[in-house]
């Protein structure tokens, strides 16, 4: 017996995760400014804000969920704490980061896959995050210490702990049905972000 999503011609979870949201992500990294000549240091923290307002309650959901398969430890991978350490260094307060605005259009955590397809997306996205640091750095001078850290969150881990996130990827038995629901989290994650930063007027 073995499920259908390990049958010769299926695709891995990755494989469809990956080929499910390639579109989206393309779409999304094409508005996102950090490439921008425009971009300055308020758009940028505007635009740190914005990231603040999915992160928080997507982070939290996802542990309020309680559906993460066993094997992911989101103590050791959740960001809101590095973008919280990012705007505190930008100049904000406690109170003015409680009064920033938070989505409220999340993707739907019903079942364990779902959980994953969100999570694919916000892992895969630290990979984008070593271009965009590289970038900000430069055109920014921004570093781990004065509202940079998020776009480096894993440092020289992020490779290493990408790997790792695909090998617990594949080591989850989803059927075909599940593999779906995953990669429908993952693209009403894109969507709903995406939406939520083009309402927060920080895209291109
Ligand atoms: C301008 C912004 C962005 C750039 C330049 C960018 C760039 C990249 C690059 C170069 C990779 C591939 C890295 C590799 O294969 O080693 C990647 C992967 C990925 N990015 Fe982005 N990215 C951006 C924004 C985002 C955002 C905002 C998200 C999600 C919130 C995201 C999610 C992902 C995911 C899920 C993958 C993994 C794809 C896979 O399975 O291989 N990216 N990105």
């Amino acid at each position: 017996m073995h499920s259908q999503a390990h049958d010769v011609g299926a695709p891995s979870l990755r494989e469809a995760l990956r080929t499910g949201t390639a579109l989206l992500h393309g779409g999304l990294e094409r508005r996102l400014p950090f490439f921008s000549e425009r971009l300055d240091a308020h758009w940028y923290q505007r635009l740190l804000q914005a990231y603040f307002g999915f992160y928080a309650p997507m982070e939290e959901a996802l542990c309020d969920a309680e559906l993460i398969p066993v094997g992911f430890d989101p103590a050791q991978r959740v960001k809101t704490p590095t973008l919280l350490r990012d705007l505190h260094a930008l100049g904000l307060n406690d109170d003015a980061i409680n009064a920033l605005p938070r989505s409220t259009q999340l993707p739907r955590l019903d079942t364990p896959a779902a959980c994953l397809g969100v999570l694919y997306v916000l892992e895969g996205a630290t990979l984008g995050g070593q271009v965009l640091r590289r970038e900000m750095a430069q055109r920014l001078a921004l570093d781990a210490d004065n509202g940079g850290g998020f776009l480096n969150v894993y440092g020289a881990e992020t490779g290493r702990r990408w790997k790792d996130f695909l090998d617990y990827l594949g080591s989850l038995p989803l059927d075909a049905p599940a593999t779906q629901r995953a990669v429908d989290a993952a693209r009403s994650t894109f969507s709903c972000f995406e939406q939520w930063l083009d309402s927060q007027e920080v895209l291109l």
